[in-house]
């Protein structure tokens, strides 16, 4: 690739595939379409998912903008059974809590009630692989200085957009969990205090008898607003 210098900084030619207009909107069509017949999963099955898969869908995630291009993302990957089923407790210590001891406030358990959701969460000890996604709050320089990270928040959504995208299209399951406050991640992960627990990937094939709510998304008239 021919590096030049601009400001004196390394640029590269960037030349993307030229798509012409029917064959983008075959290629768009086809990509909500696959899109939208994703689900998130609360039953699983325990079949193996290769490590393969889960690296390729950390890659796929990785390849997301970020704010001053930090990659302010750790993707922990976990199929030890003995690690997960410390995930499992202290989710479902936090999810007792919230479930139970009234910590989710009523309007917000209404919204729930569809979903079918509780502080059951078995399938983290059923599912091949758990992913935990960490936003690093601030990043540490060549001698340990503190890096500021820009838009960290933002940045570890597209990442975690974009691994689900991934997972899906490799035929996988996950649900985007947040068993909040996620904090007894980073003990259980061993994962420094600068970097926040974000969510939670239960990672594998659904259960055979899996249901998922019938639930509706919104038509592009109520999410669009166009200005021509
Ligand atoms: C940021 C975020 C947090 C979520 N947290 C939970 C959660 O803690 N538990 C859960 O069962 N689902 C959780 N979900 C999943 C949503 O309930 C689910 O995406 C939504 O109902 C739409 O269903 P779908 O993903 O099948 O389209 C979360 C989703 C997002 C985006």
């Amino acid at each position: 690739m021919s590096r030049v210098l601009v400001d004196g900084h390394p640029f590269v030619p960037y030349t993307p595939e030229s798509v012409a207009p029917d064959e983008a909107l075959a290629r768009g069509q086809a990509l909500f379409d696959e899109l939208d017949s994703r689900r998130s999963v609360r039953r699983f099955r325990s079949d193996p998912v290769s490590r393969r898969c889960i690296e390729l869908a950390i890659r796929a995630a990785s390849t997301a903008p970020s704010g001053a291009h930090r990659q302010p993302w750790r993707f922990v990957a976990v199929s030890d059974p003995a690690l997960k089923a410390r995930i499992r407790a202290g989710a479902e210590a936090e999810e007792q809590r919230n479930y139970e001891g009234g910590r989710i406030p009523p309007a917000w358990r209404e919204a729930l009630a569809p979903l079918g959701t509780d502080s059951d969460k078995s399938y983290l000890e059923v599912v091949p692989w758990i992913v935990v996604v960490f936003a690093e709050q601030h990043g540490l320089g060549p001698e340990g200085e503190r890096l500021q990270n820009y838009y960290v928040k933002e940045s570890v959504g597209i990442a975690c957009g974009l691994f689900v995208a991934a997972l899906h299209r490799m035929g996988l399951a996950t649900l985007t969990h947040t068993p909040s406050p996620m904090r007894f991640l980073n003990e259980i992960l061993e994962r420094p205090a600068r970097e926040q627990p974000s969510i939670l990937f239960p990672i594998g094939y659904p259960a055979a008898d899996c249901l998922v709510p019938d639930l509706k998304r919104k038509s592009l008239d109520e999410v669009a607003i166009f200005r021509e």
